[in-house]
């Protein structure tokens, strides 16, 4: 099995990303690490620990990481994910305990420690992974690929053009973009074609399992803040197609492009520019995902859920 870390925000579809990747049996979840975005710290931190403990998995490490972006102060999706970043179900029980190092030595260690390169799997800003490759460049050897959900060759969500993961922290994606180390980004062109309708959160009630409920649970919620904020029908899950990309890459049709984050734009911040026709001559940087077979993702985190669940 592939060994990867998941950096994330907790967050609706992080946690769908995070039950995609402890139920297949294809990757080995070295670890968990959190960043501030959907929420704040000390929430995305306890979200994701919550995730863990209802899915039944055990001896995953989760460390905290940054609690702003690089640059500038952090604002909240809390209009998405509402005021705890996993509104709609309960979800008391006893949870793990946080690893007392920094996200960013979690890492370190993890991809110190793996006889295999690591595949780094980012559904939230990419504040940590930026740290991470600053302070540690003795890593990128141990480093498969970074696969990040951000940015989108088309329009934004946050701003006109700005994507929210990318828009919350343009610096550390620039970093990242322009590491050299192979990545593949997962765009709202391709996440804004997995949508959790109403057949798929019946679907999850239909498990009868608590998990299943959960994650209907979860939906629900999302799905009214998705018709509310921008009037779609059905909520996008955009997270797990990053885990899905490295599970069965031919789930999700990439291209190589070269991707520059916009940093000064007056309007246009945090946007990414992704040279899909090849127009500056510049070497791609990035496998951009441009499709996704709907059904099969469908069917890998269907599974997946059912097996976490099973336990
Ligand atoms: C991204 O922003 C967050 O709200 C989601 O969790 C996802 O990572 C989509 O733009
Ligand atoms: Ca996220």
């Amino acid at each position: 099995a592939q060994p990867v870390i998941i950096d994330c925000d907790p967050g609706h579809d992080d946690a769908l990303a995070l039950l995609l990747a402890a139920g297949d049996s294809r990757v080995r979840l070295l670890g968990v690490t959190t960043v501030a975005g959907n929420q704040t710290l000390d929430k995305t931190t306890r979200n994701a620990l919550r995730i863990l403990a209802l899915a039944g998995i055990a001896g995953v490490p989760v460390a905290a990481g940054s609690d702003r972006p690089l640059v500038g102060e952090l604002t909240v999706a809390e209009d998405i994910h509402g005021s705890s970043g996993l509104d709609g179900p309960d979800l008391d029980g006893p949870v793990g305990e946080v690893a007392g190092v920094h996200a960013v030595e979690l890492m370190r260690r993890l991809i110190a420690g793996s006889a295999e390169p690591v595949t780094l799997i980012a559904t939230g800003p990419l504040t940590n992974v930026a740290l991470l490759l600053r302070t540690h460049p003795e890593v990128v050897p141990g480093l498969n690929r970074i696969v990040f959900m951000g940015g989108s060759t088309e329009r934004g969500n946050t701003t006109p053009y700005g994507e929210f993961n990318i828009v919350t922290d343009p610096e550390a994606a620039d970093i990242v973009l322009r590491s050299g180390l192979p990545t593949t980004m997962i765009g709202l062109n391709v996440t804004h074609l997995a949508l959790a309708t109403t057949e798929v959160i019946a679907e999850f009630r239909g498990m009868g399992t608590r998990l299943g409920t959960i994650c209907a649970e979860l939906m629900t919620f999302f799905a009214s803040a998705y018709r509310r904020e921008f009037g779609f029908e059905h909520p996008p899950v955009h997270d797990p197609i990053a885990v899905a990309a490295v599970l069965d890459p031919s789930i999700v049709r990439t291209v190589p492009a070269a991707v520059a984050v916009e940093l000064n734009g007056t309007h246009t911040r945090g946007a990414t520019v992704v040279d899909l026709h090849h127009r500056t001559g510049a070497t791609p940087n990035a496998d951009v995902a441009v499709g996704l077979d709907v059904d099969a993702f469908w069917r890998l985190l269907m599974a997946a859920v059912r097996r976490c669940a099973a336990g």
